[in-house]
């Protein structure tokens, strides 16, 4: 058995101490030690495997197979996975809490029930997890829970059940009695981390782990566990919205362009397949205020509604508030608006929506924020067969932007009859029935809609 102990290692210059300090003597650098696992008895450097299987095999020799995955009877999950779980990958599930980490878990698995499915919970209790189960209105005899925070006795208990699926909430409740620091560390969390990779790839039994991010991006958090897991999905939304986006960060078996769209409800998660019916309200048929941008996130088009309000300022300083959209953007389309275009909205107050409660970061939105923008201002609505993709540049220009393609085809799709595009972007190569409107200057789009 070879010796092992634990040393504190300095993260910034790799310098070695017995015991944990604040500020590291060789590089000066705070907070940089982290507890860490040595094993000495490394003392030869031969070869201590070799033959097939060992030695460095030329490219071309290899034969390329396609992975089987395993279903997980969730479309969403599955076409952001890239078709399925790939066996023996180790995929981190991070979120802020109360976002439906634990949720989406147990619903998968509840669902893959021709499967055996160990669910590890170091933070619920088995009533707790049952609550949950009966919420979401789901059984299965193939799911276990275990209550349980050590990894020894993790792996015992997988050996006793012999799983063909471990799920674990969540990694940061996990320890092992190697390691002192407490629960939750950094040294921790990474050491369990990389036994159940480890464990993954012996036996090629996919682990799906959940783990917390906390608002200020904390150090112990998924962070540093993205360079071990081999697929990160990151859940995010607001929690008092009822939509989540599952977004794929890293995937080491398919894209991560990918994204899912999920509804919360009283019981459990709802995938859905049509974005844009439930981000565009249907009753704004006469409200101004409102302008539909048909946005692309990763690869998925979708229309969402830009809600704006401009109202006289009543206290001397005027207010920009934004839910969903970046304020310094605002402020820089409101002085656009301002220089280019002649508008004194220096003495409104703005607030701006994007429906659903959605962080949208496409520069192609910008049109209909302003658009929608002005048709607060003027109190006249914007025809609801309309929508937008254009990004507003310094000078009030309006410019191309990507996969305009897409963007087209999913208006038309939905039922759009106008599309309101820069005159600069490229042809659409398909033949749309929606009519396509290419303009120059953000004036002319006011000339054309205000007129
Ligand atoms: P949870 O999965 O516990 O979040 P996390 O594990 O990411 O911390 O979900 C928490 C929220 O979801 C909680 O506020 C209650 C809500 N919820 C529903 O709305 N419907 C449901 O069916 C369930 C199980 C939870
Ligand atoms: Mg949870």
């Amino acid at each position: 058995m070879p010796k092992s102990r634990t040393v504190y290692i300095c993260q910034n210059c790799g310098a070695e101490a017995s015991k944990w300090m604040g500020r590291c003597q060789s590089c000066g650098q705070w907070n940089t030690y982290v507890e860490e696992i040595v094993q000495r008895n490394i003392k030869t450097h031969e070869l201590k495997f070799s033959g097939p299987g060992f030695d460095p095999v030329s490219i071309s020799e290899i034969v390329s197979t396609s992975e089987k995955r395993i279903d997980t009877k969730n479309t969403e999950i599955n076409r952001i996975l890239g078709g399925g779980l790939v066996p023996g990958s180790l995929v981190l599930l991070g979120g802020e809490p109360g976002i439906g980490k634990s949720t989406i878990a147990l619903q998968l698995a509840l669902t893959i029930n021709e499967l055996k499915i160990l669910y590890i919970s170091g933070e619920e209790s088995y009533q707790q997890i049952k609550l949950r189960a009966d919420r979401l209105k789901l059984k299965s005899d193939n799911c276990f829970i275990l209550s349980e925070i050590l990894i020894e006795n993790i792996f015992a208990q997988i050996q006793n059940i012999k799983p063909d699926i471990v799920i674990i909430d969540s990694v940061q409740t996990l320890q092992t009695e190697d390691i002192e620091s407490s629960q939750g560390s950094v040294s921790q969390v990474r050491e369990c981390a990389s036994r159940l990779l480890k464990f993954a790839k012996k036996t090629s039994i996919p682990v799906i782990l959940i783990g917390h991010i906390t608002k200020d991006g904390s150090l112990a958090g998924p962070k540093i566990l993205e360079h071990i897991v081999d697929t990160v999905l990151l859940f995010e939304g607001d929690s008092n919205y009822v939509y989540r986006i599952l977004r794929v960060l890293k995937n080491r078996f398919g894209p991560t362009s990918e994204l899912g769209i999920f509804e919360m409800q009283n019981s459990g998660l709802r995938e859905i397949n049509n974005p844009s019916q439930i981000l565009i309200s249907p009753g704004t048929e006469n409200m101004s205020g409102v302008a539909i941008a048909s946005t692309i996130d990763g690869i998925r088009p979708f229309l969402i509604e830009v809600q704006a309000l401009v109202s006289s300022a009543v206290y001397g300083m005027p207010q920009r508030s934004t839910t969903g959209f970046d304020i310094r953007r605002l402020n820089m389309l409101l002085a656009v608006l301002e220089k280019k275009a002649g508008f004194r909205l220096a003495t409104k107050d703005v607030f701006l929506n994007i429906a659903g409660g959605i962080k949208v970061s496409d520069p192609a939105i910008d049109l209909a924020v302003i658009c929608a923008i002005l048709s607060s201002s003027f109190d006249k609505p914007i025809n609801k067969k309309i929508c937008f993709a254009g990004e507003v540049g310094l000078s009030g220009e309006i410019r191309p932007v990507n996969h305009i393609d897409q963007r087209i085809k999913e208006a038309e799709r939905q039922g759009f009859q106008e599309i309101f595009i820069s005159n600069i972007n490229v042809s659409p190569v398909a033949k749309t029935k929606i009519g396509i409107t290419r303009v120059k200057k953000v004036e002319g789009a006011i000339k054309y809609l205000f007129k």
